[in-house]
């Protein structure tokens, strides 16, 4: 490269982290402010009145930051937000960047799991080498489960390989054993746009695959990312206890719409 186009690409390089500077810089001050306004409540802490409840789950319309630390899951089972900024009424950042967010979350679902039990997250590509770096700070990586979707998502006029699989992190503090064998490739069909819920809804067969071989009849599943609440549907097929924890009332609404369905089998059966 000639010198002045050198300094020119060195030039762009340095504007472009400056502005990843200062979002970050402003991320963390709102982050602070939060923290400061309502400090972390000690282990134990009772949670918030449930928004929902039934025989088998318990629905809590909290912040999972807060609520989490009451709660001894044997296994969580969840599907984290990828990066999105959500404010509360008074424009206050409750949650958002996934670099700062998740390494406070896992931070605190290590210090509430129990110690024979399990943990499940969804990732991106894109993600990897950010979370499992910090996922690793906390738990034993067990292995890197393949969601293959068994469609992909489209052939981008040739741009790019359609997505056809997602991953998920399996990970323990080292005691967790599975109940019955299975490989580390599940396949199962992605909800389609028609039917889903939530724009990020996962399957209940594959969820519930993934309940089957790691939790106890007897264990206590927890998705603190809880969206529409599919994790909650998977573990009523099984007749186990769930509880859910989601920011947005909306989804809260849908997932009390789901469990409270006359027949949870038929969302099963119809899926894809
Ligand atoms: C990727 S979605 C989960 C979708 C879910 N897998 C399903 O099948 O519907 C993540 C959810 O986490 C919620 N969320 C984000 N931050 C949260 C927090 N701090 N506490 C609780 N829920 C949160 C979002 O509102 C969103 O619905």
């Amino acid at each position: 490269m000639e010198g002045n186009l050198l300094n020119q690409h060195i030039k762009e390089i340095i504007k472009e982290q400056e502005s990843d500077q200062a979002y970050y810089d402003w991320y963390c001050e709102q982050q602070e402010k939060y923290e400061e306004d309502k400090p972390p409540q000690p282990f134990d802490a009772v949670v918030s009145q449930p928004y929902y409840e039934d025989e088998y789950t318990t629905i809590y319309n909290e912040d999972c930051l807060t609520a989490m630390r009451a709660l001894r899951p044997h296994t969580i089972l969840t599907d984290p937000p990828y990066g999105i900024a959500y404010k509360d009424k008074n424009e206050k950042v409750m949650i958002g960047d996934y670099a700062n967010v998740l390494g406070r979350a896992l931070k605190i679902f290590y210090e509430s799991l129990s110690d024979d039990g399990s943990i499940f997250i969804f990732t991106s590509f894109k993600l990897l080498s950010d979370w499992l770096y910090r996922f690793e700070m906390y738990f034993k990586m067990n292995n890197l489960i393949i969601w293959e979707k068994e469609r992909s998502t489209g052939l981008y006029g040739g741009s790019n390989f359609g997505y056809s699989y997602e991953m998920i992190f399996y990970g323990s503090k080292g005691g967790h054993k599975l109940l019955e064998p299975e490989d580390d490739v599940l396949g199962c069909r992605r909800v389609s746009a028609r039917k889903r819920e939530h724009p990020t809804q996962k399957p209940l067969a594959l969820l519930r695959r993934i309940i089957e071989v790691s939790t106890p009849q007897n264990g206590l599943i927890v998705d603190p990312f809880m969206g529409s609440g599919s994790t909650l549907v998977a573990a009523k097929l099984l007749g186990r206890k769930a509880i859910g924890i989601e920011l947005n009332p909306k989804y809260c609404d849908i997932a009390i719409k789901r469990l409270t369905s006359n027949n949870l089998f038929d969302e099963l059966n119809e899926a894809g």
